[in-house]
């Protein structure tokens, strides 16, 4: 038996205005009004943010941020910081996604930045690794999450890991409807488990919220959600639609 609330995370990526978001935000508040056992969250596009907020206050969805920069505040266009995220609702916010990594020049570097202002904020990041096709092929899938892990979470305390939540999200099953197999999933999320041991001891591993994502949807779900040391989804395509999602969080 897992004691990790489970965490099923929607990314909207750049998808719904904000009427758009509004609507898809209601309607699934009515569709998982149910559930008290899985800890829900939406990330909308920034623009977003504050009309869902309050669509889902009073309700178990959470909001997330999908980025954030590192300073508080400054002359630095285009840039949206933690401060703005939590007065905006936030609760969480998703670091390093690998198309933030693959587009717009995110490195493990830049990712540490941002998780230690988002711990030092009160946010809850969610840290995304993952390996390319071309990695995995080569057999570097361990040694490249190692370095996203080590780098990523350099000089990062105790203290300050306790709210940390990891994404494994193999890129090459992103968007592309190819979900990696439970057998590789659960060997990845257990080598993962066992890196935060090393680093941080037993008892934060064992507290420690691993999410898998890549094509997660409602049909492979809950074959995902019963591996070992499986503790929630990171849905990008899936969570788009309330119903889809809302078969996700029922899983
Ligand atoms: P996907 O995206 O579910 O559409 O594969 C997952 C993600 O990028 O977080």
């Amino acid at each position: 038996m897992k004691d990790r609330i489970p965490l099923i995370a929607g990314n909207w990526k750049m998808f719904k205005t904000s009427n758009e978001a509004l609507d898809a935000a209601a309607q699934l508040a009515k569709l998982v009004s149910d559930i008290d056992t899985v800890d829900i969250m939406i990330a909308p596009p920034f623009t977003s943010l504050t009309v869902v907020s309050e669509v889902i206050r009073d309700t178990r969805i959470a909001l997330g941020a999908q980025d954030m920069y590192w300073e508080k505040e400054g002359a630095f266009t285009g840039e949206i910081s933690a401060p703005m995220l939590i007065s905006a609702g936030c609760q969480y916010v998703i670091i390093g996604h690998s198309e933030r990594r693959q587009y717009f020049g995110e490195t493990d570097e830049t990712v540490n930045k941002k998780i230690m202002a988002a711990t030092a904020s009160g946010l809850i990041p969610i840290l995304c690794v993952g390996e390319t096709e071309t990695q995995r092929d080569e057999k570097k899938t361990f040694s490249v999450l190692d370095k996203q892990i080590e780098k990523g979470l350099e000089k990062l305390t105790l203290d300050e890991h306790q709210s940390l939540i990891i994404a494994y999200e193999p890129v090459w099953a992103i968007g592309s409807g190819k979900t990696a197999t439970p057998d590789q999933v659960q060997e990845v999320h257990a080598f993962l488990r066992d890196l935060i041991e090393k680093r941080f001891g037993n008892m934060l591993a064992k507290a420690t919220r691993i999410l898998y994502g890549g094509s997660v949807k409602p049909d492979n779900v809950t074959e995902l959600m019963a591996l070992p040391d499986v503790d929630g989804a990171l849905v990008g395509g899936a969570s788009l639609k309330a119903d889809s999602f809302s078969k996700i969080i029922h899983f």
